[in-house]
């Protein structure tokens, strides 16, 4: 049985943003792990050359820090200027200490040595507006205010120029400390904050907090749209002893519930119209979009690890390639953060010698590298996994794009570990160039002492593409038209 692609294009871009990853001071996220001034390993500045290397080959378009929920407790102030002088505090939210000599500058310092924007998450739950405005003006101010000089004094002339601000993370979450925000109590402290900050800076991108509830989203919107950019989403798949399968239910309900956060923002107008002059900042500027800001699979545990330092396998990877395809075709995300980058449920891990890439980094190298460009619209009727414990999961997992030299990069994901399919693909010219990655086994995991991923390359006939069991599939055809098209 063939199964039969149709595309269309767009018109629209695949925002580069989807590819942006996410670091905490949690665990050995950061201390210990991207920073190690005592490492062999490590530059003039402390980081690991090992790391930024790796995280070159992921190339993070934005990169989020310093929370999380480790946000709650964050005060910016306590991490700059100089290190004898910073303030240490435990960490409340994941135990031990909150090193604070990796602060602000440093965060920069990496984000361009990787060539990442930064995204900043100011603190709600136990710090001010006032405090969150001062932290814009100490990373953008240009004039001589106290905080724009505070960071010259510190050595930077220049401005960071941040440009992405998430007004608190996960604020519905009880348990977190500090301030509980329902929803009434979010919109008007938010809205504080924004305040602050958009009168700091005119030009930054706020990110508010939004959640699987439709009435929070919708509640938030209905009172904040005209002042922010972004709507957060968080999601994390796990497998919770339900079988092999189980994370593809989850990312088909992150697909849903996109879907409905969509279908929501559609009902705000794209432009704001009649915005009180006196706030005395512009209001949004651009339809509201998504920010997937937090996105992995966390199979989390109740131990003082919280099962964050995941050891990722093959099925994992497949996983977060099928979480790509639906970024790419699902035009209302313009943003989205891997959680985490180094050593936290993350594709790039640190040992003491060296460092090396989990499963999940080999579809986010892949299609970092090939799928960006403008979107193309993939529909095709996929058969559903037959062993799977729930059903309903389809086997196959598509998106596509058009590059700007005119290449069609189309990317399928066979999550079926026991089934090959055959795929047809409408096409002049007949030939295109196939790169497959596939695992030693769907339970497979790599080590520092060798990957258990594979990629091989090789021309294929475009009406009978075959895809293998457990594999990841990108398709290139330079020079693509068909009929449809
Ligand atoms: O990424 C780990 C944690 O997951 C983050 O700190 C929090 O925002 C989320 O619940």
């Amino acid at each position: 049985m063939k199964i039969y692609l149709q595309l269309k294009r767009s018109g629209q871009e695949v925002n580069t943003n989807i590819y942006g990853q996410f670091i905490e001071l949690a665990q050995n996220c950061i201390n210990g792990g991207i920073y190690d001034p005592e490492s062999q390993l490590s530059d003039q500045d402390g980081i690991r050359r090992d790391v930024v290397e790796k995280a070159r080959f992921l190339a993070p378009p934005v990169l989020r820090f310093p929370g999380g929920t480790v946000m709650c407790q964050y005060h910016w102030e306590d991490a700059v200027g100089p290190v004898e002088k910073r303030v240490r505090r435990k960490n409340l939210i994941w135990g031990g200490e909150l090193d604070p000599s990796f602060g602000t500058a440093e965060f920069i310092t990496f984000c361009r040595k990787i060539g990442a924007e930064p995204m900043l998450c100011v603190n709600m739950a136990s710090g001010t507006p006032e405090e969150a405005g001062n932290w814009v003006e100490y990373c953008n101010g240009t004039g001589h205010t106290y905080y724009a000089d505070l960071r010259r004094s510190h050595g930077y002339e220049e401005p960071f120029q941040v440009k992405y601000w998430c007004i608190g993370n996960e604020s519905y979450a009880e348990p977190d400390i500090g301030v509980h925000h329902d929803v009434q109590l979010y919109i008007r402290d938010a809205f504080e904050f924004i305040k602050f900050m958009k009168l700091t800076d005119k030009t930054i991108k706020t990110i508010i907090v939004g959640s699987d509830s439709e009435e929070w989203n919708r509640s938030v919107l209905d009172a904040l749209h005209s002042v922010t950019d972004y709507l957060s989403i968080h999601h994390y798949s796990s497998e919770n002893g339900k079988g092999i399968y189980e994370p593809f239910v989850g990312g088909r309900h992150l697909g849903e519930l996109i879907g409905r956060v969509a279908e929501l923002i559609d009902t705000y107008p794209e432009n704001v119209l009649h915005f009180n002059p006196w706030y005395r900042f512009p209001p949004r500027q651009e339809k509201i979009a998504i920010a997937l800001d937090e996105w992995n699979i966390w199979n989390f545990k109740d131990d003082e690890t919280y099962g964050l330092l995941e050891r990722y396998n093959w099925r994992d990877a497949l996983w977060t390639a099928c979480i790509l395809n639906l970024m790419i075709a699902s035009p209302s995300i313009k943003m989205a953060n891997m959680a985490q980058m180094v050593n936290v449920l993350a594709p790039i891990i640190t040992e003491k010698d060296g460092s090396w890439f989990q499963t999940t980094a080999y579809p986010l190298m892949l299609y970092r590298r090939h799928m960006t460009g403008e979107r193309v619209d993939v529909s095709l009727q996929s058969p559903v996994i037959e062993d799977a414990q729930e059903g309903g999961i389809s086997a196959l997992s598509a998106s596509a794009v058009l590059r700007s030299d005119g290449t069609l990069c189309t990317a399928i994901v066979n999550r079926d570990f026991s089934k090959d399919y055959v795929v047809c693909l409408d096409s002049v010219p007949r030939y295109g160039n196939m790169i497959c990655l596939t695992g030693t086994s769907p339970r497979a995991r790599c080590t520092m002492e060798g990957s258990c991923v594979q990629q091989n390359e090789m021309q294929v006939e475009l009406d009978e593409i075959l895809v293998r069991r457990g594999s990841i599939a990108i398709i290139s055809v330079n020079n693509y038209t068909t009929s449809a098209f």
